[in-house]
């Protein structure tokens, strides 16, 4: 039966677009918490805020070059700067020099180039008066009296504001996905957090049903059980994620350099290889990469987080059918720093490493009939190990029944080379060894 996740697990890639006033600050989106800036100093930003090089149609086009097939734009983060025309704020782009609807433009743009569209949105929200400040505000400052600071602040008034502009959007725009951002309301690193009761987690889901049923949505409202896939930040689980016994559809998202938001100075980069195989390594285990640029503040991918998407572009382009539609083979153990991942009678060996001689496949000796590069497809000759565990030139070559592909001497000059296996499934299972 399909399922609405069937897109989201399909489409494996997707862009992440840190924007919003830190862009200008240019050294982090947490910068007003880092820094403890007050709303005045903050403001310099808002009253700067042009996005005069903003041209989504160019971001969605690189984005699709690169192989992604969504992306997910923040409405708004921590800071409570709304890129959209809200009635419920000032605190708007249509209100600073660019006097623009960003999200009505982005979401044009995307759609326009076939892409699906998402918003992160912030739980938190620094700006509104109304938000309580815990241990994550920029105004607390560790020791203060919590009742004597919140003095005037109502949450639940904010939490009103907070359910109105999500329905604001998603009436708007009937998302593909929806990605609110975050929980902490056991988080050991502040006394004093927010949680689902804060948020009136089940309310908001049963708006977010409602008003836009399609819409997909993330685990951060510390309300399990309401989401549609789960979230990794920065890393990946160890294997595929699975609950009851069925695999959950989960996304990892992941900094170029550390940072969400616009950061020159940040420059410990990813390279592109890096980038191919935590996109890989996800696909193995059933999950999305969603790939983050923070454009600058006017508005542009700068040319080092373009030249990127380029580079990723030309390995998706000539490895798409390991990718997309593709998904995990839990039942074959891949060969030493290799990746599996299997799309029908298709069985595709991601190559981490790289050694010129043999590559030994456990199992996939009886069940393979054809061996090539996926990148140019050239063939790949193999041989079968013997009951001895021989073949005829190597002792040891593998485990009886092992498929030994004999790889070219020269590492294809590609950031991840593939070797497609089409194998003959008949009715049992990929990992089955019995001849
Ligand atoms: C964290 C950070 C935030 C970033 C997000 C992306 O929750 O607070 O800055 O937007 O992760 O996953």
């Amino acid at each position: 039966m399909a399922d609405r996740t069937d897109w989201f697990t399909n489409a494996r890639f997707g862009l992440f677009v840190h924007w919003g006033l830190y862009s200008l600050a240019a050294r982090h989106e947490w910068v007003q918490q880092r820094e403890r800036l007050t709303d005045a100093e903050y403001r310099r930003y808002f009253e700067n805020f042009r996005a005069d090089r903003f041209d989504p149609g160019q971001w969605a086009r690189d984005a699709k070059a690169a192989g992604m097939r969504y992306a997910v734009l923040t409405t708004k983060h921590h800071e409570g700067f709304c890129l959209w025309d809200s009635d419920l704020t000032d605190f708007k782009a249509t209100n600073t020099p660019a006097g623009r609807d960003l999200v009505a433009e982005f979401v044009e743009a995307f759609r326009a180039e076939g892409l699906r569209v998402g918003f992160y949105h912030s739980l938190i929200d620094w700006h509104h008066p109304d938000f309580t400040i815990d241990g994550w505000h920029p105004r607390w400052d560790g020791s203060a009296d919590l009742v004597e600071l919140n003095a005037g602040r109502d949450l639940d008034r904010y939490v009103d504001y907070l359910h109105g502009q999500v329905g604001e959007l998603l009436t708007a725009h009937q998302p593909d996905l929806l990605w609110l951002d975050f929980s902490y309301a056991d988080d050991h690193r502040v006394p004093v957090g927010k949680g689902r009761e804060d948020w009136r987690a089940d309310d908001l889901v049963e708006m977010v049903r409602k008003l836009s049923p399609h819409t997909l949505l993330n685990d951060r409202l510390d309300l399990p059980g309401s989401e549609d896939f789960a979230t990794a930040e920065e890393a990946s689980p160890h294997a595929q994620p699975s609950a009851d016994g069925r695999p959950v559809p989960w996304e990892a998202c992941r900094t170029l350099n550390g940072s969400w938001g616009y950061a020159p100075g940040f420059q410990e980069w990813l390279d592109p290889g890096q980038v191919v195989r935590i996109l890989v390594d996800c696909v193995s285990k059933g999950g999305n990469l969603l790939l983050n640029i923070g454009p600058d503040g006017r508005g542009k991918f700068e040319p080092r987080a373009r030249q990127m998407l380029d580079a990723i572009g030309s390995w998706t382009t000539s490895h798409a059918d390991s990718i997309y539609g593709a998904g995990p083979v839990p039942d074959v153990v891949p060969p030493p720093d290799c990746r599996l991942t299997r799309s029908g009678n298709r069985l595709f060996v991601h190559v981490f490493g790289w050694q010129s001689g043999t590559l030994a496949c456990a199992g996939l000796g009886s069940r393979t009939r054809y061996a090539s590069m996926l990148h140019d497809g050239s063939e790949v000759r193999f041989s079968v190990v013997d009951e001895d565990g021989d073949l005829p030139h190597l002792r040891d070559a593998g485990p009886p029944g092992a498929l030994v592909l004999h790889l070219p001497a020269r590492r294809p000059d590609v950031p991840v080379p593939v070797i497609e296996l089409t194998l003959d499934l008949g009715d049992r299972p990929v990992g089955d060894t019995t001849a």
